[in-house]
């Protein structure tokens, strides 16, 4: 797998631990045997760069965009699977709220499809029929999160993080934030009914939204 190696393991068994390492934890969950309650929390350097969050692929799965290169003259924007999950903590507070909460992170990691045999619309013929299929291509990792406090002057509290996008591009330890104009302008004016967030195109979060 093309992923970063772990600075500090998602499952911390017990606070002090984190405490002791002079350093925040990593979105990666706290929390004791006693049923403590987990936080996913974003940690940054002394710089400000996100610490690249861990474990995405084990939270909360919402919804799968698809954009082949083969439907966008051979270059999608973002190529060209889209899976998005959310935090644990933040689906937690969606179900039961309907709305992001504060330290929200939501994240996209893109795959290439196969290539194998595939027509010029980007789909191949599978035993399931004709369709688009994901490779084991990873083509990018981006993050979005809202908070007030680390993000006064975003609009609407959301900063945008992205590896870039290539296949097989190498998911970097730290990342900085875009600027407004390249990512959360696009969010605020096509997703401003559900804060920025394309909850439209995310079944599982729209079925489960709550408040
Ligand atoms: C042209 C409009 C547009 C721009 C620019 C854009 N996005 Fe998005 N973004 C979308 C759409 C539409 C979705 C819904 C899922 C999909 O189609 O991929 C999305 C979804 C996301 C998600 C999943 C959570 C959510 O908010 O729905 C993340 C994370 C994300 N984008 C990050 C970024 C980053 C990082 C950038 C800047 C490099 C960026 N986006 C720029 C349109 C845009």
């Amino acid at each position: 797998m093309k992923i970063r190696k772990a600075i500090w393991p998602i499952l911390v068994a017990a606070p002090f631990m984190v405490a002791g390492c002079g350093n925040s934890q990593n979105a990666s969950a706290s929390g004791d045997a006693a049923g403590e309650q987990s936080s996913f929390k974003a940690s940054y350097t002394a710089d400000g760069d996100l610490i690249t969050p861990e474990n995405w692929r084990e939270w909360v799965y919402v919804g799968t965009p698809v954009t082949p290169h083969g439907l966008n003259n051979g270059a999608a924007p973002f190529p060209e699977v889209h899976s998005v999950y959310i935090d644990p903590d933040s689906w937690e507070h969606w179900k039961n709220t309907g709305e992001f909460r504060q330290g929200a992170i939501l994240a996209k990691e893109l795959t290439m499809l196969i290539t194998d045999g595939a027509n010029e619309d980007g789909s191949t013929q599978q035993v399931s029929g004709r369709g688009f299929f994901q490779s084991g291509v990873f083509s990018g990792l981006e993050f979005t999160i809202k908070d007030a406090e680390q993000y006064p002057d975003e609009p609407g509290n959301w900063a945008y993080y992205s590896s870039g996008h290539a296949p097989g591009v190498e998911y970097p330890d730290t990342m900085e934030a875009l600027p407004t104009q390249a990512c959360n302008t696009c969010h605020e004016v096509n997703a401003s009914e559900d804060d920025f967030v394309f909850v439209k195109f995310y079944p599982v979060l729209k079925a489960a939204k709550g408040g």
